[in-house]
């Protein structure tokens, strides 16, 4: 996909400025930045939660994402871009399985494709074995795993986590990347965006850095570049 001259303002104050950014298929990126400088915003663009007023996102087939883009096509469209948001909202008293059922249900799946996808998506993260536990009894690293399950059932070849702030312990960080790594190696594109600097830098991939409302570097085989 490719960002062209992307603006966007909440109620005429700006958050971002001319954006212009390609991601290609099967890329691994990073996006970091001091907080507020934009990178969800970003992300929620990506997916039409906010219409920027200049600028467009073209996708891969072509398609521009805010102009020709009909009712039916983004509804697909939307499918393929699974999104991990920071404040990701999980139905506490249910069980880790009808957790993720639910965003099949809600989307209209058929029982039999449901009861086949999610266990899928459970072993893609680690926890088909707490498939039957209530999310209320995870740890917020489980809890984190869940809704990358959820995220995953549609299958789709886009994956974005906007990580939660607060440090990982290391290894819960070396496991997510694991499962980031693994999705990357089956052909997903992945963007993560982290303050954690020591997942940039053991990863090495490409860093997109946000500051004041802009992309101010993007680097291959990167390292963090801001200071603490
Ligand atoms: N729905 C909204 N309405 C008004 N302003 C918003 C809205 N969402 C975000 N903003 C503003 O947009 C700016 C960028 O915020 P954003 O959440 O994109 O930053 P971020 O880089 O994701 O930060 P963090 O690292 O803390 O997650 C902030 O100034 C914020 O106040
Ligand atoms: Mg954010």
């Amino acid at each position: 996909m490719k960002i062209d001259k992307l603006t966007l303002s909440f109620k005429n104050k700006i958050v971002l400025r001319d954006i212009n950014l390609e991601i290609k298929p099967g890329e691994f990126v990073f996006f970091i930045g001091y907080s507020w400088s934009g990178k969800t915003t970003l992300i929620r663009s990506l997916i039409w939660d906010f219409k920027p007023e200049r600028g467009d996102i073209v996708l891969d087939n072509g398609w521009f994402l805010y102009r020709n883009l009909t009712e039916k096509l983004l509804l697909d469209y939307r499918k393929d871009i699974g999104v991990i948001f920071q404040d990701y909202k999980l139905m506490e008293s249910k069980t880790v399985h009808e957790n993720v059922a639910f965003a099949m249900e809600v989307c209209g799946y058929k029982d039999k494709q449901i009861q086949k996808k999610v266990p899928q998506a459970l072993e893609q993260v680690g926890l088909l074995i707490k498939k039957d536990t209530s999310v209320q009894e995870l740890s917020g690293w489980e809890k984190q795993r869940v809704s990358i399950a959820r995220a995953l059932v549609h299958d789709p070849s886009i994956i974005i986590w906007d990580e939660p702030t607060g440090n990982l312990d290391p290894v819960t960080a070396g496991e997510i990347m694991e499962i980031f790594e693994d999705l990357n190696k089956s052909g997903k594109t992945v963007i993560i965006a982290t303050h954690d600097k020591n997942i940039v830098n053991h990863m090495k991939r490409r860093v997109i850095t946000f500051s004041e409302k802009q992309i101010i570097s993007d680097k291959q085989e990167a390292e963090y570049n801001l200071e603490k």
